[in-house]
């Protein structure tokens, strides 16, 4: 079934937004060497990989359908974060940001009777859920510090063991 235009230019704008979620996550890694955690920093970058995958599944998914993949304009904040929590919250905002945007594919898809990609957008919601319930837990653990230096060098000790591909 021929993709509708509609739905083609949603599914672009996720890849454009999902390219952004990258970038997102690589400042904030940025963000967390300049403050030395470096372990923290290294669970960054390994999301931003991440955020790469989504946007070529993305991508993949549209050529296999027949339609033009097109990436369009990448805009970011501009601003950076001087604490782990603050590097947390704004990570997941943005995965909130994220989820929203699956979930208007979905009723894109849905509008224009689009049930070949359910499975796609399926996979996606359910890894959002997962992203956005590990962010979450990470901010409940930096929380449950209340200011304890040691305790976060723990926490960034633990985030940078994450190998490549681990969620
Ligand atoms: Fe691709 Fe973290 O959303």
């Amino acid at each position: 079934m021929k993709i509708a235009q509609e739905y083609a230019d949603a599914i672009n704008d996720q890849i454009t937004l999902e390219y952004t979620a990258s970038l997102v996550y690589r400042q904030l890694a940025v963000d967390m060497e300049a403050i030395d955690l470096s372990g923290i920093a290294k669970w960054f970058l390994a999301q931003a990989e991440e955020e790469v995958e989504h946007a070529q599944k993305f991508t993949q998914y549209l050529l296999d359908r027949d339609a033009h993949p097109v990436l369009k304009t990448i805009e970011l904040s501009g601003s950076t974060v001087d604490n782990a929590l603050d590097a947390f919250k704004a990570s997941l905002a943005h995965e909130e940001k994220v989820s929203e945007s699956i979930r208007n594919l979905y009723r894109v898809a849905d509008k224009v009777g689009d049930i070949d990609s359910r499975p796609l957008l399926h996979w996606f919601l359910d890894e959002q859920v997962e992203e956005e319930s590990t962010v979450s837990e990470i901010i409940g653990r930096i929380e449950l510090l209340a200011g304890d230096g040691s305790g976060l060098l723990e926490i960034d000790k633990q985030l940078g063991s994450r190998e490549e591909g681990e969620d």
